[in-house]
């Protein structure tokens, strides 16, 4: 099968490399921007694809959200099957995008969008399939987990491990959407949507790592407990719950041995129990991998990873809850149910009660909005 690419970038290159060496597959046109066209492989209008008979299926690595929409659904209704890597696209468009590639009995498989190289929606599709899934989740940001683990084990501050990712090209010179914990939020959303035909579009928390300290991590060590970007997802009534958060896992915990910008994409599944997967989650190879084993499937006969039901929820976080460590102005403690306090130089180091993530982070933007610096880390029991 013929495979032309739309964009040329990092993971762009790396899957028209590994194409050339692909079992079944061959490197097709590759889309760039106008002046850009300087091989005879690469074209500028995206008809050059739409319209070439022996294009038989089309990888979209632009990233955003048009003209990659756009061009993805002038590709599915051109009758080519469709990979993508873009987790943007699909967690905003993927339901419509999957109903145009069923209409046109071609594919629409995003595994890359999801884990990078690991194999999680992937295996996620198929076990759906015959078994009942009970919880998503896990270490979905490499950027993140890079940046906790080197502040966890050089005792490094924020801002020199972000520099040090950025030199490494683990972050973009904007990382806001890895530090937020949006791309991690993203990510999630594609797992619920593949898990429970549930897309959670809003009432979904997020926290990032931007305001955690070294002074912070020293305290998570004193306590035995290491700090990761955790996502999570599951089934709630008729929705779901989804959000990320930072977390304190113990040493007993997997998520404590994923180490530099590796990922751990996890699931819990009625029959199978607790399924877990270590790898790389982003970069060239191990994304263009996930792109090929898409492509792969699609030879096989695989057409849909977002399920036909499928439909947009807003999600439900006020039943998840557990205790939170928060570091925040000593005169705002009393804003928390708290269990132990310890109070440093005007700011307070609290381990609360069990609360809900909706309460958790609610409390927290609430006391931003009133000044107050707050860090806080869901504690895994
Ligand atoms: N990098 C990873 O490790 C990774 C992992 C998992 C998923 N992804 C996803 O894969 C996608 C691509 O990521 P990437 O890292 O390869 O990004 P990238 O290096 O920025 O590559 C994107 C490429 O698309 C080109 N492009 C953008 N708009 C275009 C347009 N209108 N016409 C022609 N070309 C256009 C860009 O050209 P210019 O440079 O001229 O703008 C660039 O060459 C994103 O959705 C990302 O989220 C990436």
């Amino acid at each position: 099968m013929k495979v032309a690419i739309l964009g040329f970038g990092t993971v762009g290159q790396g899957v028209y490399e590994m194409l050339q060496k692909a079992r079944d597959l061959e490197p097709g046109p590759v889309l760039v921007r106008p002046g850009k066209a300087d091989a005879d492989y690469k074209v500028t209008d995206i008809s050059a694809i739409t319209g070439a008979p022996s294009v038989g299926a089309v990888v979209e690595v632009l990233g955003g959200i048009e003209p990659a929409r756009t061009w993805v659904e002038q590709a599915l209704q051109a009758g080519k099957h469709v990979v993508t890597a873009n987790k943007a696209l699909v967690a905003q468009c993927g339901p419509e995008l999957a109903a145009v590639a069923r209409e046109k009995g071609v594919a629409l498989l995003f595994s890359a969008a999801c884990g990078g190289g690991v194999p999680f929606l992937h295996n996620l599709a198929l076990s759906t399939r015959s078994d009942d899934i009970l919880s998503v989740g896990g270490i979905l940001n490499g950027t993140t987990n890079y940046m906790l683990d080197a502040m966890q084990s050089r005792g490094a501050d924020y801002a020199e491990v972000l520099k040090d990712a950025q030199q490494l090209g683990y972050a973009e010179a904007d990382p806001t959407a890895d530090v937020s914990g949006l791309d991690a939020l993203r990510k999630i959303m594609l797992a619920c949507a593949v898990a429970f035909e549930k897309l959670p579009c809003e009432g979904l928390y997020n926290e990032g790592i931007e305001s955690l300290t070294a002074d912070d991590v020293r305290h998570f060590r004193g306590m035995g407990y290491t700090c990761r970007l955790v996502a999570k997802g599951g089934p709630v009534g008729d929705t779901v719950f989804a959000f990320v958060e930072p977390t304190l896992v113990p040493a007993s915990a997997a998520e404590c041995a994923v180490k530099d910008n590796y990922n751990l994409a996890r699931y819990e599944a009625k029959c199978a129990g607790d399924i877990v997967l270590i790898g790389q989650g982003a970069g060239r190879y191990p994304t263009a991998s996930a792109v090929l084993r898409d492509l792969s499937d699609v030879i096989a006969g695989q057409r849909v990873m977002m399920p036909q039901a499928c439909v947009r929820v807003t999600a439900d976080c006020s039943g998840c809850g557990h205790p939170y460590y928060v570091r925040l102005p000593e005169a705002f403690a009393g804003k928390l149910p708290c269990d132990k306090v310890a109070v440093d130089n005007g700011i307070a180091r609290v381990i609360t009660k069990a609360l809900t993530v909706k309460e958790m982070h609610d409390t927290a933007a609430a006391l931003r909005t009133r000044g107050a610096q707050v860090f806080f880390a869901g504690i895994e029991e």
